[in-house]
């Protein structure tokens, strides 16, 4: 069977995404799911290409015992082609990915993350935490973390849908 293949995209691709990543990782790992999937972050801008994620992302993750190993990596549009589903951290992001499809096709592998957030109030885009505190970067780990629950429940529905 081949692997359900899943993107999340930020702007820098150092503190959202990789965090997201992460927790999806955590969770699918968690539920013995793991070689079922192949899981990458990337970032609109390439800011920050090659780096580890911000240091910060990366400390408060390994107090979810989550180790972040991934190098930040441009969007690129095969990226369209690669991955099933495009998960963008904020409605910017959002546009962005959009902007770059060249089919109906790619724009329904665009989603925003957090309409999968069950406690999300108001605008469903994760706060970048980028130019704040750690408390900041926590609120995203946490985000993150119940987020991407809901989102494997919602992958795994569809895959029943389609058997
Ligand atoms: P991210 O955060 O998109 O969550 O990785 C940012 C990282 C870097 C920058 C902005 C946001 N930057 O301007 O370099």
């Amino acid at each position: 069977m081949s692997k359900i293949r899943v993107l999340f995209v930020c702007l820098g691709n150092i503190c959202r995404s990789p965090a997201a990543e992460g927790a999806f990782r955590k969770i699918v790992t968690e539920k013995k799911l793991i070689d079922q999937f192949y899981i990458d972050s990337a970032g609109t801008a390439g800011y920050h290409d090659g780096e580890l994620a911000h240091p910060i992302t990366r400390k408060v993750a390994k107090e979810y015992s989550i180790d972040l190993t991934h190098f930040s990596r441009k969007f690129i549009v095969n990226d369209f082609e690669k991955f099933d589903y495009i998960f963008a951290m904020d409605s910017f992001n959002y546009a962005d990915i959009i902007s770059m499809a060249k089919s109906p096709k790619d724009k329904e592998k665009v989603f925003l993350f957090r309409k999968f957030d069950p406690s999300v109030i108001g605008e469903p885009d994760v706060p970048d935490p980028y130019s704040g505190g750690i408390d900041g970067f926590k609120n995203v780990q946490e985000i993150c973390l119940r987020t991407s629950e809901e989102l494997l429940n919602w992958i795994l529905s569809n895959l029943k849908k389609l058997n």
